[in-house]
């Protein structure tokens, strides 16, 4: 996809539709009005006549005289005052979708913008891109039939002002690397846990390695990650006949000064529970559980595509829990990397186990500051839904950039809290600790139990169990947290 910006009249821009806004009381936008000179006033009259609200997020594609492009698509603003970040997106959007319904190739985009402060050019420039990216998105199914008519669309220019043309540009190139590295990771947790194996998520990164030169790719295999002693991880993995991987995915750049910044994602390919095995219903949605892995391979692609000056090492332990003669049982006493010694009250509580470990290795690194995510708990969907990610932390600071980066590119986080008194419930009478506390603060229990092996690190914790995908008709990967983990990571370059 190609991204411009175009900073002239409307009528001499040579595409094959603008799009323009119309705000729900019928009003033409000031793009529009500009428009309807030309074209002998089509716009008002079509609005005054009521063919056309501008409801939110609705669109209708018109033709059009007396400008050099050939359609234009209005589309609806919602309310004129203060145009908000949501409507904008929305809208923007709904352009790009109706577009790639028809065979234009080329789509103007001339629409009200929500003010400076909520929306800067240059991430105007990157959420027009991702948007573009998130809408083409398609379903790598593997269905036999016919297959949809794939879109036309193969150009989008945006419609500004000179002085935005710089930032806007730097958001397109933003915006680009993070659609592709969102479209990965939902390629990855799209697919079944048959043909996404940890084996297969260890292929995908060498390949990366292959294009990107900025990146190094280390594979840890069975014996490996014995010799690390990764006790924990091991006794997830014993029940399954897949090989597990660890994978290392370094981005080093020579401009990049101080500590690398270090990603961790929880790769649990599938997720049956183990012996404490999972209900039937929704069992299918655990092959998601890999997603928090999926965000991190899509990041160090992002990361490597726009080579930030930034030291970014990206972790991701991967395995199946599966229930097997060999498997793991509760009660059963495991051995960390880190040295302590865990009792297993619960074996579908797997993603803390392969993540201690994980944690423990992050260490190596000296890392300046260090971010988990993963599929951790159903508790989290329980107390926040699907709408924010959970954050948990054990430096405030951390846990309030965290949030706000996730609210200023709309991939919204909420600080959970992360007190003593969680810790204190996964109190055991056999082991240093046990991997359950019960029902209560499920969510919190569970970062809890991270915390214990990142005491002296600047560490965070996504639980994106609800956020990373969606259940029902349109199951699927979101890509989230992939937006709000680029920009933490911009920022950092940028420092
Ligand atoms: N992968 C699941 C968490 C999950 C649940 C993700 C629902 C997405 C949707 C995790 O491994 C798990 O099973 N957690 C248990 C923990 C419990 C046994 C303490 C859970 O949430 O039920
Ligand atoms: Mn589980
Ligand atoms: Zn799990």
């Amino acid at each position: 996809m190609q991204f411009e910006f175009w900073t002239k009249g409307l009528a001499d821009l040579a595409v094959d539709c603008v799009a323009v806004g119309v705000h729900d009381d019928g009003e033409l936008s000031a793009e529009a009005r500009a428009l309807d000179v030309r074209g002998r006033e089509k716009l008002a009259r079509l609005v005054k006549r009521g063919d056309f609200t501008g409801k939110a997020g609705e669109t209708w594609l018109i033709d059009f005289e007396g400008i050099r492009a050939e359609r234009v698509l209005l589309v609806g603003m919602g309310p004129k005052v203060e145009l908000s970040r949501k409507a904008w997106r929305r809208a923007v959007g709904a352009s790009i979708s109706a577009a790639t319904r028809t065979r234009i190739t080329s789509l103007a985009l001339a629409l009200p913008r929500p003010a400076a402060k909520a929306l800067t050019d240059e991430r105007l420039g990157r959420a027009v891109a991702e948007l573009t990216g998130h809408m083409l998105y398609r379903v790598n199914d593997l269905k036999s039939g016919k297959k949809p008519r794939p879109h036309a669309l193969a150009r989008v220019v945006v419609v500004g002002q000179a002085k935005a043309s710089q930032a806007v540009q730097k958001g397109f190139a933003q915006g680009s690397a993070l659609a592709e590295g969102a479209a990965l990771m939902r390629n990855l947790a799209n697919l079944p846990g048959n043909v996404c194996t940890p084996s297969y998520l260890a292929k995908t990164a060498q390949d990366l390695a292959k294009t990107y030169k900025s990146l190094r790719v280390k594979v840890l295999g069975l014996p490996e990650i014995k010799r690390e002693k990764m006790g924990c991880f091991l006794a997830v993995t014993q029940g399954s006949e897949e090989p597990p991987r660890f994978l290392v995915i370094e981005h080093r750049h020579p401009r990049a000064k101080g500590a690398p910044t270090v990603l961790v994602g929880k790769g649990i390919t599938f997720d049956t529970g183990g012996i404490s095995l999972k209900d039937p219903p929704t069992m299918d949605e655990m092959k998601f559980d890999m997603s928090g892995a999926a965000c991190v391979i899509g990041t160090m692609k992002a990361v490597a595509e726009l080579n930030l000056p930034l030291n970014v090492v990206g972790l991701v332990a991967a395995c199946e829990n599966m229930p097997d003669g060999r498997a793991i049982k509760p009660g059963d006493i495991v051995t960390s990397s880190a040295g302590l010694t865990v009792e297993i009250l619960n074996t579908d509580a797997e993603g803390r186990l392969i993540l201690c470990d994980a944690l423990h290795y992050a260490r190596r690194f000296k890392p300046d500051v260090v971010v988990d995510m993963a599929t951790l708990t159903g508790a989290i969907v329980v107390a926040l839904g699907v709408h924010h990610t959970g954050v948990f932390a054990n430096d405030d600071a951390l846990a309030r950039e965290i949030v706000d980066c996730g609210l200023v590119v709309d991939d919204r986080a909420w600080h959970m809290p992360l007190t003593e008194e969680y810790g204190e419930q996964l109190k055991s009478n056999f082991a240093d600790m046990a991997n359950v506390a019960g029902r209560d603060g499920g969510s919190i229990t569970a970062a809890a139990f991270l915390a214990r092996f990142t005491k002296d690190l600047t560490w965070a914790h996504l639980d994106i169990a609800g956020t990373a995908y969606q259940g029902g008709a349109a199951k699927g990967s979101t890509g989230r947290p992939s937006a709000m983990l680029l920009e933490f990571l911009l920022r950092r370059a940028a420092r």
